[in-house]
């Protein structure tokens, strides 16, 4: 019975660590590109190759359900994904669409015509890769009018993250955060758009000032993924045991996954 959860590096630990919360009986695989990470600056045909090759992965530890808790896959990757790629006893969903329903006050499977919602100004922060997809626009487009979206790149947040420099992480965020609110000065709301924002939410939150609300994905996603399994029992896969496996050195990402998670956390190679 047990569940998928990939990411490009360490960023998806914050939403694992949500799913554990929730589902405490659901044994999840972690998959962690770290040999590749950072994905938001390469290209499309990039993202999808490596996306896949992890998915298939976490297939054969019995993850018949995986979830890409990346951004920068969702974005780029997931839609040809599910139309050329995923066959029809295998799931894989994204991160994208919990959060956009959150913000447009919806629920699942409300797929009535997009209408006005109580937020107007969002701030979006993601990887390059992520704003330029425009994924975040367009699945707002389905659901929401009238709202002004101003996203701001975030080059060289992950990789300080990646790398533990959470000195460099932060003055990074200060500056991403004075960018876009030089061309958006009063966003009501800001979207942390990429998995490893989680771990500077208070640099996030300092910067932007207590009138902004901050959404961050992994409680949504927790209860997106919840709800979705409460549906589909039958996603839960063969597989019996969680673990963590990484494309990169299984000390090191261990260690610094220790210390994000406060817990002790031992990865083996994939
Ligand atoms: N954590 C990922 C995301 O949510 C990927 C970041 C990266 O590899 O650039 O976008």
């Amino acid at each position: 019975m047990a569940v998928g959860v990939f990411d490009s590096g360490l960023g998806g630990l914050t939403v694992l660590d949500a799913l554990l919360r929730r589902l405490p009986d659901v044994p999840f695989v972690y998959f962690g590109d770290n040999a590749h990470t950072p994905y938001g600056t390469r290209d499309a045909d990039d993202i999808f190759r490596l996306t896949c090759a992890g998915v298939e992965r976490l297939w054969a530890e019995g993850c018949d359900l995986v979830v890409l808790a990346c951004n920068t896959a969702s974005a780029v990757a997931l839609k040809r994904m599910q139309e050329t790629w995923v066959p029809a006893d295998k799931r894989v969903l994204g991160v994208f669409v919990p959060l956009i329903e959150a913000l447009t006050e919806r629920r699942w499977g409300d797929n009535s015509a997009p209408r006005e919602v109580a937020v107007r100004h969002v701030a979006l922060f993601a990887t390059p890769a992520t704003v330029a997809s425009r994924a975040f626009q367009r699945e707002l487009a389905f659901r929401a009018i009238g709202v002004d979206v101003e996203a701001q790149p975030c080059g060289g947040l992950v990789d300080a993250i990646e790398q533990g420099d959470m000195i460099l992480a932060e003055a990074l965020v200060h500056s991403h955060v004075e960018a876009l609110l030089r061309r958006m000065p009063r966003p009501e709301a800001a979207v942390l758009g990429c998995t490893h924002y989680p771990l500077m939410e208070e640099a996030f939150r300092a910067a932007l000032g207590p009138a902004v609300k901050v959404y961050s994905q992994p409680e949504l996603v927790a209860e997106s993924l919840a709800d979705y399994l409460g549906r589909r029992p039958g996603m839960l896969g063969p597989g019996r045991q969680g673990s963590f496996l990484t494309t990169g050195d299984p000390q090191p990402v261990g260690n610094r996954a220790t210390l994000f998670l406060r817990r002790r956390i031992a990865f083996d190679r994939a």
